[in-house]
């Protein structure tokens, strides 16, 4: 793709992730791999419902400017050890949504086997340690997920997927907001059932199968972030139960 289709690309998925509440302010950055070896991301400061094609910077694998009228955005230290350790990926989305930002605030990984689609997808979503934001802290932090997943949540910060296209980036940040709004909602319903450990198994093969993987990319198991399965739970809810269930759900939605 040509550097200037990518620069609609690119400002096209910082006005979905901006619409999407994925963001507020100037929250936020996203990067492509160029195809000679440099990196275009977005503006440090800049409002991504705003952000236009030209106010895109290109840097080098070093984190220095090569092109562009604004600064770099102050994550790009971030972006690029994503592309160093993982030589496939070619995209890389950072955002504070909601939901999954108030599960890295709370210091809760989205570990748990509660959705297929999400297992099939993502598998676990590991929760890296906190680190000050644009230094080498955060970078360092993230470093032991950044081979084993796709999507990390940042404690007290937010969440970076990254993927083979920005689509496939941007994709990922969708599930984990989804999904966390889903764990919320069962948090609020006071019962999770897991789906068992044949029925993850059985998931890691569908996986491998759905997005064309490799045995060795589908198998990618992390120990740092084991998924949480288990034993069905019988869920029998009298009238009343159901009724104060519902009340609950509603209210906290409201
Ligand atoms: P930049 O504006 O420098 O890209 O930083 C935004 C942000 O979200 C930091 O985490």
């Amino acid at each position: 793709m040509s550097e200037e289709k990518l620069r609609q690309e690119i400002t096209d998925i910082c006005h979905l992730v901006y619409r999407k509440g994925y963001v507020a302010s100037t929250d936020g950055n996203v990067s492509v791999r160029l195809y000679d070896g440099n990196v275009m991301c977005t503006p440090t400061r800049c409002n991504k419902g705003f952000v236009k094609p030209s106010d895109l910077v290109v840097i080098d694998m070093h984190g220095n400017k090569v092109r562009g009228e604004r600064k770099q955005s102050s994550e790009m230290a971030m972006h690029l050890q994503i592309y160093r350790m993982r030589p496939e990926i070619q995209a890389v989305v950072h955002a504070h949504p909601a939901a999954a930002t108030a599960f890295a605030a709370a210091g809760l990984p989205l570990n748990k086997a509660l959705i297929s689609e999400v297992v099939l997808a993502v598998g676990c979503i590991p929760l890296a340690q906190y680190g000050t934001p644009g230094t080498p802290e955060l970078t360092e932090e993230l470093r032991p997920y950044i081979s084993g997943h796709d999507a990390l949540l940042m404690s007290n910060h937010g969440v970076v997927t990254y993927g083979k296209t920005l689509e496939d980036a941007f994709n990922l940040m969708d599930t984990v907001e989804h999904f966390a709004k889903i764990s919320i909602y069962t948090k609020i319903l006071g019962r999770e059932r897991l789906l068992s450990p044949d029925d993850v198994e059985k998931l890691w093969v569908q996986r491998q199968k759905y997005f064309g993987l490799d045995e060795s990319e589908a198998q990618r198991k992390d120990p740092l972030c084991p998924m949480t399965d288990g034993v069905s739970e019988t869920i029998s809810l009298t009238r009343g139960e159901l009724i104060d269930l519902i009340e609950r759900v509603v209210s906290n939605i409201k």
